[in-house]
């Protein structure tokens, strides 16, 4: 049987766990998908650096040569702006599907590659890009469409969760936890993007894109950090019953004054009492609810961070697009999203 190509683009915390998913679950995979999968070539900045359990003659530094050499799948999990979104639309362009865990990305410019995802008819999935191992694109892009949700709010940061949480219950001071999260697997290359809220913002753009149908982007989220979240803050909220949680908040809101729906989208520190079950959320785990018309309420739980839980949702959307792939056919694509614009999204903040 002719296997499928498939090109991993970045060996870092979640690349690594990619890998080595791939090649420690072959024969599975290939009874999943009901075709072998083969690993053609793994993309990295530094030819030099020591990979313990990674093949190196699979091993380039040559990006662009690797998503040009005929891969059905690629997986971009290098993260940032560029090279990332000038490899994914090579990918797209060469008629390759692509897995990717790059929630900056597509909150800054999820269009443009969507819209090249649609024109080569092939598959772009991204799990992995919102709250690391729990399933929340694919109920917001599949299971919930039907339905019409009003909000979603969530813990959807797991090193902040876990800085805040550790300062809550053992007093720990925010630099030491920092380096600990970064010693984890959970902060993202430069952890500004996690402290500093514009981790949270991109999911959120991401999330109130899909659950809205629109197109939020991140420079439109509200964004607050958790860098002036003090000691003294986390004692104030305790005294009071309460926990310092980041939370991302994506409402439904309006009519606006011209009668249009109209979104409000924002990421910053929340005092939550300790009876909410967004109080219990604890380390790197995220939470998201979802708010919806006729479904009413649910809850997603679960990691939201790290090697291991991230290279299972990227190993989710690889085994999905591969079979959509050999069915000839791709999953939901460009119409997902702006089936219903908005008229504005609220950046003007009430406190939650
Ligand atoms: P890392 O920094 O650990 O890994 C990045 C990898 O990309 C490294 O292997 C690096 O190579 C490689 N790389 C960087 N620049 C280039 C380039 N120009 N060409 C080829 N390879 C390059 O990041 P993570 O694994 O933590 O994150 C990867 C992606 O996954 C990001 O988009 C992140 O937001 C997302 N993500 C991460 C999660 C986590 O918990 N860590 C969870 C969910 C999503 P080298 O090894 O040589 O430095
Ligand atoms: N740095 C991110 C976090 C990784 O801490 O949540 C998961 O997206």
């Amino acid at each position: 049987t002719t296997p499928l190509k498939v090109a991993v683009l970045g060996c870092g915390t979640v690349g690594t766990e990619v890998v080595r998913l791939l090649t420690d679950s072959a024969d599975d995979l290939r009874a999943r998908i009901g075709r072998p999968l083969e690993l053609i070539g793994i993309a990295v900045r530094r030819a030099g650096r020591e990979r313990p359990g990674i093949d190196p003659a699979l091993l380039t530094t040559d990006a662009e040569k690797l998503v040009s050499s005929g891969a059905d799948l690629v997986i971009e999990v290098i993260g940032g702006i560029e090279p990332a979104r000038n490899l994914i639309l090579t990918a797209l362009k060469n008629g390759a599907s692509v897995v990717t865990a790059n929630k900056a990305l597509l909150a800054q410019d999820g269009s443009t590659l969507f819209a090249a995802a649609e024109e080569a008819g092939v598959d772009l999935y991204f799990e992995a890009a919102v709250a690391g191992a729990i399933p929340i694109i694919r109920p917001l892009r599949e299971s919930l469409v039907g339905d019409e949700i009003t909000a979603v709010i969530g813990i959807v940061n797991g090193t902040t969760n876990f800085i805040l949480d550790k300062m809550d219950t053992s007093g720990a001071g925010f630099a030491e936890t920092l380096t600990e999260a970064q010693d984890l697997g959970y902060a993202e290359p430069d952890p500004t993007a996690d402290i500093e809220g514009f981790d949270a913002a991109a999911k959120a753009a991401i999330l109130s894109s899909l659950a809205f149908h629109t197109r939020v982007t991140s420079a439109d989220v509200y964004r607050e950090g958790i860098t002036d979240v003090t000691s003294t803050d986390i004692a104030s909220a305790k005294a009071m019953g309460c926990v310092v949680k980041a939370v991302a908040i994506c409402q439904l809101t309006g009519p606006d004054a011209n009668g249009e729906r109209a979104v409000s989208v924002r990421t910053h520190p929340a005092m939550i009492p300790r009876h909410h079950p967004l109080a219990s959320v604890g380390g790197a785990y995220n939470a998201v609810f979802v708010e919806s018309k006729s479904a009413g309420r649910l809850m997603f739980y679960g990691p939201g961070a790290g090697g291991p839980p991230t290279a299972s949702a990227v190993l989710g959307d690889v085994v999905t697009v591969a079979r959509n792939r050999l069915r000839g056919a791709a999953g939901p694509g460009e119409s997902s999203y702006a089936a219903r614009p908005i008229s504005s999204i609220d950046t003007v903040i009430t406190r939650y």
